[in-house]
């Protein structure tokens, strides 16, 4: 007899992007007919949140009491449904500091994201990869990355550790981002660029320039934003 139940995993957040992660669960345990994933509950850091509902699930606990959740289950699959990427630093550091040792960070990746090119590609842990996004070849993607819908990946790119790159975005050949950065939903990178750690490219945005460390970047062709 098959006993396989799915590997139970939370989410942690309970905002637009917590939402649309459950939805991708939903998606990936549709589209495969059976269920990959087996949704616990959602993690907030709001104490008053605890047992309400989002879409029939449950918010089952604060970030504090995961570690007890934890204890009912052989292993626990960890999601970070956060888009900033400092919160998603923040979740990471606190899940590490509990020191609890049944947790996995999978990557969640939608069956249509078309990774078809992608033999040469690499990819760390608590990924995030949803519909419509498409990837070529000699990618490498660091940890904790949501690539939201329909973003395109060029050749030889590299993406730092949580990083979120919003729906629509363009990231060209060659590029390399490197961590805590936010990419603007349609902002289009073109090729040979570097774009620093910590720092934001608005939506729309055109980069036809490297952006330094910390810096955020708008419009066309993307300039600096006033401070
Ligand atoms: C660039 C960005 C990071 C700046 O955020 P912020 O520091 O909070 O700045 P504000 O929103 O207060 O905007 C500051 C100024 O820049 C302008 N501005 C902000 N984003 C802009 C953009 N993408 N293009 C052009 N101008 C922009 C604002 O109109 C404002 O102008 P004002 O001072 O004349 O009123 C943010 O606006 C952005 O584009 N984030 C990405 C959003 C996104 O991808 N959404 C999709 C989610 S799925």
């Amino acid at each position: 007899m098959n006993s396989w139940t799915g590997l139970p995993i939370v989410i942690f957040g309970t905002g637009g992007c917590a939402k649309e992660i459950k939805a991708l669960i939903d998606e990936i345990n549709g589209l495969m007919y059976q269920t990959i994933y087996n949704l616990i509950g959602f993690i907030t850091n709001d104490k008053s949140e605890v047992g309400k509902k989002i879409e029939e699930v449950e918010i089952v606990c604060t970030n504090d009491e995961f570690q007890f959740l934890c204890r009912d289950f052989p292993f626990m699959g960890v999601v970070i449904g956060l888009a900033d990427p400092f919160s998603k630093k923040k979740i990471r550091k606190n899940i590490e500091d509990m020191k609890v040792s049944n947790i996995v960070f999978p990557n969640l990746i939608h069956p249509l994201a078309n990774l078809s090119q992608s033999i040469n590609n690499k990819m760390g842990f608590g990924n995030v990869i949803c519909s419509g996004v498409n990837m070529t070849v000699n990618i490498n993607l660091g940890n904790f990355i949501l690539l939201n819908r329909s973003c395109n990946i060029g050749h030889d790119v590299t993406i730092g550790d949580f990083c979120t790159i919003n729906p629509s975005a363009i990231i060209s050949g060659n590029v390399n981002i490197g961590e805590l950065t936010l990419i603007g939903a349609g902002a289009s990178i073109k090729e040979k660029i570097s774009i620093g750690k910590n720092s934001k490219v608005g939506l729309g945005a055109i980069v036809v320039k490297d952006v330094y460390d910390s810096t955020t970047v708008i419009s066309v062709a993307a300039r600096e934003m006033d401070k």
